[in-house]
């Protein structure tokens, strides 16, 4: 029997129908609201309790520490895996035949080259440029490139630019490095791997061969997989709520990148070294920063700790926790800043305000210390996470498209002013 919820409001009351997904999650389907009530909505800021769409992609139980893409656990893909793979079942709903993935990876291979002319446009930027901005312009510039990337009404066009971004993120993200960096601008060598390729385009040196690393590799493509999509997040909404406009999925993806740049999002795993940087700086002081950190009159927070969902423990750092501990190891990495998150990580884990709170070392803080180790700079990191989340912001964007879902448009509770005569300039 479906189960229904009542409200009431003023002494009048409404019934509700209760959904359920396919992991047993109830939500109050209040779509109805507001014409059963005459105008009465709901309040929900941070969107805690408020669900936007239904998804097939990424389920997450965030109590019990779940993560799962299109049904598969997020330990079997970071183990058996490779990113491209990943990607192909988030975006299409199942893991690849050998002949799909082939197709698809070669469709991205031929697609592996950006105009020339947009390096005019890079050339444009100051060298000192966060590359996050760098990439959302660059990603948005695309469009001019590509204007059928936005007639995306059929599912072949939609290939198309789903295909044309996959080839042309990575060596847009290698050129905002190398800029950085006064490196000449490269392009990929098909004949490597996605990750492998992206590697050499970060960085190959003008004078000098390219060494692969198999552990680098194998590290950045499992970052990659665990970054891959968590579905509602903050950059995914507004990917969703872009592309609700019909705006094409490269605009889209531009403004996800944005949302992704910020210190409270994808812009965590950089203020998680700025941070040890600086706690290095002041003599390294764990103590006095974890003290900081539970002062409420100190705006300071322990970055890489504490996640929206995850209350027990991330799943994901879990994984990277242990790719970190062997990267540092099979690299022979000695590095204060490192041993500095060691002794936070310890403290935290013991402290009665962090296991009060349920706040624990989230993907991004052992991310960070992946890629300082691997001498990727700090300002690069979220451009990593940005690569590692296309296929999801792909996925969530080519489901909202496939399922028809309205433009999104959230209400709100007016509390300015109520009406007031209009005084001339002179009067007032
Ligand atoms: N350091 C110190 N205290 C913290 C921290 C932290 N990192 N995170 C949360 N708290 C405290 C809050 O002050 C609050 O305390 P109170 O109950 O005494 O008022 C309590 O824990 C709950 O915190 P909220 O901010 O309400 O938790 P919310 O779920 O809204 O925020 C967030 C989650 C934004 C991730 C937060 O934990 C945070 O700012 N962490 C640091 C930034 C970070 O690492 N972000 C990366 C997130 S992961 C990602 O985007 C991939």
């Amino acid at each position: 029997m479906s189960q229904t919820a009542t409200l009431e409001v003023n002494g009048n009351k409404y019934e509700f129908p209760i959904i359920k997904g396919s992991e047993q999650e109830l939500a109050i389907d209040i779509k109805a609201l507001r014409g059963a009530t005459g105008g009465v909505t709901t309040i929900d800021p941070g969107y805690k309790n408020t669900g936007s769409c239904q998804s097939a992609i990424t389920f997450l139980n965030g109590e019990e520490g779940i993560l799962r893409y299109r049904g598969y656990s997020i330990e079997d893909l970071a183990e058996k895996a490779d990113f491209l793979e990943v990607a192909y079942a988030l975006i299409f709903g199942d893991l690849p035949t050998k002949e799909q993935l082939e197709k698809f990876n070669n469709d991205i291979k031929a697609e592996a080259h950006v105009d020339e002319d947009v390096k005019r446009i890079l050339d444009g930027f100051p060298k000192s440029a966060h590359p996050m901005g760098v990439l959302s312009s660059l990603t948005s510039a695309l469009i001019a490139f590509n204007p059928s990337s936005v007639n995306v009404d059929s599912e072949e066009d939609m290939y198309q630019a789903i295909v044309k971004i996959m080839a042309k993120f990575p060596v847009l993200t290698a050129w905002a490095h190398r800029k950085r960096m006064g490196m000449p601008l490269d392009y990929g060598d098909d004949s490597l791997g996605y990750v492998e390729n992206f590697l050499k385009m970060m960085f190959k040196k003008p004078n000098q061969e390219y060494k692969k690393n198999d552990i680098i590799i194998n590290a950045i493509d499992k970052l990659l997989i665990l970054h891959a999509d968590h579905e509602q997040n903050c950059s995914t909404s507004t990917v969703r709520i872009v592309g609700s406009s019909h705006a094409g999925l490269f605009a889209s993806i531009s403004a996800g990148i944005s949302a992704l740049w910020g210190p409270l999002h994808g812009g965590a795993n950089q203020a998680v070294i700025e941070m040890l940087e600086a706690i290095k700086e002041d003599g390294g002081d764990t103590k006095k920063y974890m003290g900081k950190a539970k002062d409420k009159a100190d705006p300071f927070r322990l970055m890489g700790f504490g996640h929206r969902v995850y209350k027990n423990f991330d799943p994901r750092a879990k994984i990277i926790k242990v790719a970190a501990d062997e990267v540092l190891g099979d690299l022979g990495i000695v590095d204060p800043v490192l041993d500095i998150a060691k002794g936070l990580e310890q403290e935290a884990l013991l402290d009665q305000y962090f296991v009060d709170r349920k706040l624990y070392p989230n993907v991004d803080f052992y991310s960070g210390i992946i890629y300082r180790a691997l001498g990727i700079p700090t300002e690069m990191f979220t451009p990593m996470f940005a690569l590692g989340r296309l296929p999801g912001w792909i996925a969530q964007w080519r489901e909202m498209r496939l399922r028809k879902e309205p433009i999104g448009r959230p209400r709100q509770i007016y509390i300015g002013e109520t009406f007031r005569e209009f005084k001339n300039l002179n009067d007032r």
